[in-house]
């Protein structure tokens, strides 16, 4: 059988960059829930807003199965075409004009054994849901022209920027696969929202995509302009402004001329205005951790307390890092801390590559 590699699909493992870094609590969280999660066969529902890591959470959820030495195939689902997506996602068995057999695999078939990462799963068409529903109920499908029904063995995750529910709720999107898919989600937080992550990012990145063979070093003025800025673009635009500020630096010092106008006005508005967002923020996490505390962690009680559902109430708890030993304390000193303590040379801890081998001397990275 002929394989063929389509326009909207992608195949195979991106063997570099599995590293989920970040020691907030909300990163965390989404590691240990990785290494969880990952040994499972269960589908996994991953959403959060562009750049904030969907695509790299699901290669590190694959690459920490049994299914790692199988491939990774990656559909890309936004703006393709209903009948166009269809042929491609379940292939084609079709008679040429001799009568040879001519049949185009598909990615469910390309990865037999493997992964099927869904980008984008809530672009798909409805008619195109309905058949992805039966290969997660019933584990086999049709491909286009052919009589016979194929059996697949694919653990399939799923990516969305847009919330499934919403989707649902606007008939969009077929409630079965919305319920098969959710058994498991990971939900990304915004950047802005664990801005305490940046250094280490930051460091990160200069290490693991460098330009230029001598490594670049950041002034602290500039560190703390990252740190303050509030990333609409995620984790994607810190790495691209740290790959411009790297061919913009002199002698591989990055300084403050070499990051954008938009992020320098950070540094020119008064403090308090910029850490506006974070200050309200840090009023609901202090808000939660007190109901929390007056109702002795029972979440039905502080969820009615809140007058939100338990469901809401344990979102902000992974949010926030709750937890029943937790202090009540302004995010911002911690965040600043992370600042000042922020050493690269310091804290070397172990890092596992993709076979599982320890190498020593890297930052972390969760799995
Ligand atoms: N916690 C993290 N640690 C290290 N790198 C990260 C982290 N989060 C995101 N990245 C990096 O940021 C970039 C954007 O991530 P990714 O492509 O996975 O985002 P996405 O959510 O899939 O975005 P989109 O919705 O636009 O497809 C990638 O280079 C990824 O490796
Ligand atoms: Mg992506």
């Amino acid at each position: 059988m002929a394989v063929s590699s389509l326009p909207p699909v992608q195949i195979g493992v991106e063997s570099a960059d599995c590293c989920i870094i970040g020691s907030s609590p909300v990163v965390q969280r989404i590691a240990q829930l990785v290494q969880q999660i990952g040994p499972t066969d269960a589908p996994v529902l991953i959403s959060g807003a562009s750049g904030t890591g969907k695509g790299l959470v699901a290669r590190t959820v694959h690459l920490s199965s049994r299914r790692r030495e199988r491939p990774l195939v990656t559909v890309r689902c936004a703006g393709v075409e209903e009948s166009l997506l269809e042929n491609e996602l379940f292939g084609r068995e079709a008679a040429a004009p001799t009568g040879t057999p001519h049949n185009r695999c598909g990615p469910i078939e390309l990865a037999e054994g493997g992964t099927l990462f869904l980008d984008q799963v809530s672009d798909i068409p409805l008619g195109v849901q309905a058949r992805l529903l039966r290969v997660l109920e019933d584990g086999c499908y049709r491909p286009a022209g052919s009589t016979r029904e194929v059996r697949a063995d694919v653990r399939m995750l799923a990516a969305t920027n847009r919330p499934l529910e919403r989707e649902v709720g606007a008939g969009r999107f077929r409630e079965g696969l919305y319920y098969r898919l959710n058994v498991m989600t990971i939900e990304l937080p915004l950047l802005q929202e664990h801005p305490e992550d940046i250094p280490e990012l930051v460091e990160h990145f200069l290490r693991t995509r460098p330009v230029g063979s001598t490594p670049h070093r950041i002034q602290p003025d500039v560190l703390e302009a990252l740190v303050r800025y509030d990333w609409p673009g995620n984790v994607r635009e810190l790495a691209k402004v740290l790959e411009r500020a790297q061919m913009l630096a002199s002698d591989h010092l990055i300084t403050l001329d070499a990051l954008p106008q938009g992020i320098l006005q950070v540094m020119a508005a008064p403090a308090s205005k910029s850490a506006s967002p974070r200050h309200l923020r840090e009023v609901e996490r202090r808000h939660v951790l007190e109901v929390l505390q007056g109702e002795k962690w029972n979440k039905l009680r502080a969820a009615n307390a809140l007058g939100i559902s338990r469901r809401a109430l344990y979102r902000l708890i992974e949010k926030y890092g709750l937890e029943n030993n937790t202090l009540g304390g302004c995010l911002e000193p911690q965040k600043d801390r992370r600042l000042k303590d922020h050493c690269p040379s310091e804290g070397a801890a172990t890092v596992r590559n993709r076979t599982g081998e320890v190498k020593p001397g890297n930052r972390r990275c969760a799995l």
